[in-house]
């Protein structure tokens, strides 16, 4: 197939830069870095900071290496697990439309946090709302109570 550019599409093509290219790898880090420390502090996170462990070095390092690949960066992430999928990893953790839904306020707070431009912040937004709707994994915000019949065996 042949696909014809006017000159100012090409244009536009040519100088857009990924997200990765505009933030670098540090600022990717950076990125995650805040992620995490806004999630510790913001009180209408509470929820999904209890999912995670108290030391959050670990899973800053794990989103660090995932976002570098998924802006477009190396991909960091997949050389070390083989894939991209996010839904083996969010399986054990009720993920509503709530959960998700902090964990993009957690997302807008770090890009604000690490000074992100508006073009950048623009570019971020529908991505970055599709890859939290594909982690999500309940339809229901409210985790359901257990079952008080059920017996623990084991
Ligand atoms: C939608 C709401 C989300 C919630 C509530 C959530 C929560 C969690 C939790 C509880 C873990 C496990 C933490 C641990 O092992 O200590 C985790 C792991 C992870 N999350 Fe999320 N997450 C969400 C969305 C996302 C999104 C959108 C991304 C990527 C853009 C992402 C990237 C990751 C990565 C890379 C890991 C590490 C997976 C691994 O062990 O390799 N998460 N998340």
């Amino acid at each position: 197939m042949v696909v014809i550019l006017t000159l100012d599409q090409a244009r536009t093509f040519k100088t857009m830069k990924t997200p990765y290219e505009i933030l670098g790898e540090s600022g990717v880090k950076a990125l995650a870095s805040a992620f995490y420390d806004v999630m510790d502090e913001m009180t209408e996170a509470e929820e999904i900071r209890a999912m995670h462990a108290a030391n959050l070095d670990e899973i800053k390092r794990k989103l660090a290496n995932y976002l570098i690949g998924w802006m477009g960066g190396p991909p960091v992430y997949q050389a070390v697990t083989g894939t991209v999928c996010l839904t083996d990893p969010h399986a054990p953790y009720h993920i509503g439309p709530r959960q998700r839904d902090q964990w993009l306020a957690c997302m807008d707070a770090a890009l604000e946090r690490i000074d992100a431009s508006d073009e950048l912040k623009t570019m971020l937004k529908t991505p970055m709302f599709q890859v939290a709707e594909a982690v999500r994994n309940q339809n229901e915000s409210e985790p359901k109570p257990l079952d008080p019949n059920m017996i623990a065996i084991g």
